[in-house]
């Protein structure tokens, strides 16, 4: 298997007698994105600050495509495209200029390079336009654009998401993922919006309170196992009569915001389908309720109450 491209390992952070971070491992992959999820105060930019080498780390260690971004800093971050903070931009500079400007802090960025990164971003109508006049959503693109200008093979974006409006966050979403893929570098981002996740990365690591408390693929999350019982909710005439209905059966059913709902596996949808049916109960929809990693995501941290 190719090397991942970042590798954390037992990565602890410790500022005074508190540890805020613990013995953090994961790694990711080439064309991966990675999603780094957890409520507020979890760790998250603590993490991403060490991985950069921007906060030094107590024990343990960070590889960026081999390199130790504590033993070998220039080397590891040479591949390192991330914004952590909001990016600093020229306002009275256009975009384009502020890309020249930042190429010229690295070495090799070819005019090129900075047309391409331009067009990744999808900013080519506005790049002649000054920064002063960008949305929040141009800007972050302007950011990411100037992260990827050195062609690094790890792009980190610490809540990437944050002030963009929907359309700004789905747009997103599908040009990181188009990043990954087209330019099979590995980024990583970072959330504490569940939701979002979801739609934006191939894998999401969950901490909480310094602690990874899981990593798993998104579908692995999402799905339930064949077999598996799962919710479902039936939409009826009459509450009352659907739940007699069922009664003598060993269906489990509830009355749930005016519908029913019941626990079942695949073929007791049917048998409860029929014995409505039968008791002349109109059923004008049956819905599964599959998990969302939302309800997982509480379901694993308890809740979502700042440590
Ligand atoms: N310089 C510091 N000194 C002491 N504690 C700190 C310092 N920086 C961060 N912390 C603590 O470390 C914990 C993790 O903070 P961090 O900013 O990494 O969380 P986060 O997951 O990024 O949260 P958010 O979603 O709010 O951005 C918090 O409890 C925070 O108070
Ligand atoms: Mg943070």
């Amino acid at each position: 298997m190719e090397k991942p491209t970042v590798q954390l390992i037992k990565v602890t952070k410790k500022i005074g007698k508190k540890t805020i971070i613990h013995d953090l491992s994961f790694e990711v992959p080439k064309g991966e994105v990675f999603g780094f999820l957890g409520p507020n105060g979890a760790g998250k930019t603590t993490t991403i600050r060490m991985m950069v080498g921007l906060m030094r780390i107590t024990s343990g260690d960070v590889l960026i495509e081999g390199h130790s971004i504590t033993k070998d800093f220039e080397k590891a971050i040479k591949h390192v495209g991330a914004i952590v903070e909001n990016p600093e931009m020229y306002k009275y500079l256009t975009g384009y200029q502020n890309l020249i400007h930042f190429a010229r802090m690295s070495k090799g960025v070819t005019p090129e390079r900075i047309q391409e990164v331009i067009h990744l971003v999808g900013l080519e109508n506005r790049i002649h336009e000054k920064v002063k006049k960008y949305s929040l959503g141009m800007r972050q693109r302007l950011g990411v654009a100037q992260a990827l200008l050195h062609r690094p093979s790890l792009l980190i974006l610490d809540e990437p998401t944050n002030g963009l409006d929907p359309a700004g966050i789905r747009e997103l979403r599908d040009y990181l993922r188009e990043l990954a893929q087209k330019e099979n570098i590995s980024v990583v981002v970072s959330s504490h919006l569940l939701s979002e996740m979801e739609l934006m990365c191939d894998r999401i690591g969950i901490i909480q309170n310094g602690k990874l408390v899981d990593v798993r693929l998104i579908k692995d999350f999402v799905s339930t196992g064949e077999g598996e019982a799962g919710r479902v909710s039936f939409e009826v005439d009459s509450v009352e009569r659907a739940l007699a209905a069922l009664s003598g059966s060993d269906l489990q059913a509830a009355a749930v915001n005016g519908g029913i709902e019941l626990v079942a596996v695949r073929e007791q949808i049917a048998e409860a389908n029929v014995l409505l049916v039968q008791a002349g109960v109109k059923i004008y929809g049956i819905r599964p309720l599959t998990k969302t990693l939302e309800d997982k995501f509480l379901e694993m941290t308890g809740s979502d109450q700042i440590a």
